[in-house]
């Protein structure tokens, strides 16, 4: 690959659009992937059809993301047939996944690359082949290596961004698919991490999330735990909000409580994901902790923070879930009064341990079971945001409301996403709003400064 290349993708202004599915660890793959395709010279296009270059970062945490994945390329058919100079790749967690990215190559002859969660960086030389000599290239099943530094990043969200801490996973929740497709834990640099978060701070960012399928688990060869990472974060790097997301109840300690409560630049927002109210179900779910330990950690929590706010993630139907420990799901929701909570039905991900067990449920016993949890949470959140109103808030602005026409909107300290009137240059900035309203899924404000 020559520089004459790079020229040549620059003269003929070629863009790129990325669909994202899945978490925000996939979120932040797709910015650095748009980072190494601006490097090359290509544009952000303003939509997917008046891109050059289609890119579809996969999730394969649960089936239904996968028939949309199938659905989504294949619609593009007439599209490469209309335009062959359209290049489609197909990259991500599912790609990982065994004998994927071969079945994906021969359904749809037509997709230009195909890569894993760990061939981003060779996405230069994948772009020139396709581009110069038409020719494919397909990445299949790559051992993980170390985290690669350095990677650009195109980020999406300011004032918001993402920081990956690290990598992979090593719990082998029995459900879950996720260690098998991200590979196991690696941790990045303290030193890395922190110089990153400060350049971030200097170029105007005001809040950071540190992502990692584990963060509390964060250290593996560095020397340095994750409570001490983050102590770090918030002392050395100017950042004036971090949050952290996600946390694995075993793994909490109260190193990490102390240092929440200690900064005020920490947000006071834990997502401590529960999946289940049921002790027999989480032994099964191989999760290593039990609802008695879950309820004393949440007790240490508020203790230390009594606003902190606390979100989490549920499944229902897991095999051989029974209708009493369902209930039991239930009654820790009402116990814990969760300020948000992604709920989701069970889903069959081969490989895994739960995908042999017996008594898998009934797709009308699991939406049953869904319907009634996400109509209580929703009536839970009412009720928390009702709380609220009247409140003092410090919410940093993000920009321009969905929800609320004219208005702007940001999130309070705690994460709740208020709409209030502002002006506009006031985007990126820390303000002080009072809460006049509390609706289903947001509040609603008035600026005092
Ligand atoms: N079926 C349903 N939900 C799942 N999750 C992970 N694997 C599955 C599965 N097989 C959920 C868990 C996890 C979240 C990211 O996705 O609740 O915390
Ligand atoms: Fe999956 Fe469990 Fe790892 Fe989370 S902790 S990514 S649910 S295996």
């Amino acid at each position: 690959m020559n520089k004459d290349f790079f020229h040549k993708i620059k003269e003929n202004k070629l863009c790129f659009h990325i669909e994202t599915y899945g978490c925000q660890m996939n979120e932040h793959d797709s910015e650095k992937i748009a980072g190494i395709l601006s490097e090359m010279g290509m544009e952000k296009a303003a939509d997917m059809e008046t891109a050059d270059m289609i890119v579809f970062n996969t999730c394969c945490v649960r089936e239904n993301a996968e028939l949309k994945l199938f659905g989504n390329v294949g619609a593009l058919k007439k599209e490469k047939r209309r335009r062959p100079s359209l290049i489609i790749a197909v990259c991500g967690c599912m790609m990982q996944e065994d004998g994927m990215a071969r079945k994906l190559a021969q359904t749809f002859p037509f997709i230009d690359i195909i890569f894993g969660t760990n061939s981003m960086q060779e996405l230069p030389q994948m772009v020139y082949a396709a581009i110069e000599h038409g020719e494919r290239t397909i990445i299949e099943n790559k051992p993980f290596g170390a985290i690669i530094e350095d990677i650009p990043v195109r980020r999406n969200s300011a004032p918001l961004s993402y920081v990956s801490i690290m990598q992979g996973c090593n719990n082998f929740c029995s459900y879950c698919i996720v260690p098998y497709v991200r590979g196991r834990e690696r941790s990045r640099k303290p030193d890395d991490i922190i110089k990153e978060v400060k350049s971030l701070a200097c170029a105007g960012y005001s809040e950071v999330m540190l992502l990692g399928q584990n963060v509390n688990s964060y250290g593996l060869g560095t020397d340095t735990t994750f409570p001490e990472l983050l102590e770090r974060v918030a002392t050395e790097t100017g950042m004036q909000r971090i949050r952290f997301m996600t946390s694995h109840p075993k793994d909490i300690s109260p190193e990490l409580i102390a240092v929440m409560a200690k900064y005020d630049n920490i947000c006071k927002q834990l997502h401590l994901p529960v999946q289940s109210g049921a002790d027999r179900v989480l032994e099964k779910m191989n999760r290593r902790y039990t609802i008695a330990r879950y309820k004393e950690l949440i007790r240490l929590v508020r203790e230390a923070m009594p606003d902190c706010s606390l979100s989490t993630d549920i499944i229902v139907g897991f095999p051989g879930e029974t209708d009493e420990e369902f209930e039991e799901t239930m009654a820790l929701m009402e116990e814990i009064r969760y300020d948000a909570a992604y709920m989701f039905v069970y889903s069959k991900r081969k490989g895994t341990v739960a995908a042999e067990m017996e008594d898998q449920i009934s797709d009308e016993v699991k939406k049953a079971r869904i319907t009634r949890l996400v109509n209580r949470q929703n009536d839970i959140m009412y009720e928390n945001n009702l709380k609220k109103v009247g409140t003092i808030q410090k919410v940093l602005v993000e920009g321009r409301s969905k929800r609320s026409v004219g208005d702007l909107c940001g999130r309070t300290d705690c994460g709740r996403m208020v709409n209030f009137p502002c002006e506009e240059d006031l985007i990126g900035k820390i303000v002080t709003v009072r809460i006049t309203e509390g609706k289903r899924s947001t509040l609603m404000g008035e600026l005092i400064k």
